[in-house]
């Protein structure tokens, strides 16, 4: 694939910005860039790719993260039965659940580099409206506890947010009443 994209860093100022809604049917254009971004996560993933290139491993990429402000992400992770893998375009969230969760570690992005520790809240349960470009249908997703997160912090990029964003600056690493850390 010729296309060549870096990882913006969340100095850049572009990282703050909303995205716009993209166009369907895709254009082939856009699909050749959900395209780039899950083999980019993929190739993540393989040490010896990583260590040869000097990127760290991700899960979840948004359009944004590459400079364009496209609501669009895509997600790679788990194997065998439990391969989560989804190119997701004009992502909704329709439904939240009253419970909270967080990682009990803390996340990370591919565009942040500094360390930010702390609880970042998130909703336990969400129902999600997609386009998936991988599957090329509509899809409806429920996800839980980890899965629940990752979507959640990819779409938080298409609003310009940062995970470090949901962590209470005052009090970092104290849990929500309702909150299950993971
Ligand atoms: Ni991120």
């Amino acid at each position: 694939m010729p296309m060549k994209f870096k990882i913006i860093k969340d100095n850049n100022p572009i990282m703050k910005k909303k995205s716009l809604p993209v166009d369907l049917p895709l254009s082939q254009e856009d699909r050749d860039t959900l395209d780039w971004m899950l083999d980019y996560l993929k190739k993540s993933q393989d040490e010896d790719y990583a260590k040869k290139h000097n990127i760290r491993p991700g899960i979840g990429l948004a359009a944004i993260q590459i400079g364009l402000l496209k609501r669009m992400f895509v997600i790679y992770y788990g194997e065998g039965e439990d391969l989560v893998q989804y190119q997701l375009v004009n992502p909704k969230i329709i439904e939240y659940s009253l419970r909270k969760c967080a990682l009990k570690d803390g996340e990370g992005c591919l565009s942040v580099d500094s360390e930010h520790p702390g609880y970042a809240h998130r909703y336990y349960k969400i129902k999600l409206k997609a386009f998936d470009a991988l599957t090329n249908q509509e899809v409806v997703i429920t996800a839980r506890g980890f899965d629940a997160i990752v979507l959640q912090h990819e779409y938080d990029h298409l609003d310009g947010l940062f995970f470090y964003d949901r962590i209470d600056k005052n009090k970092p690493n104290v849990q929500l009443m309702n909150e299950e850390l993971i």
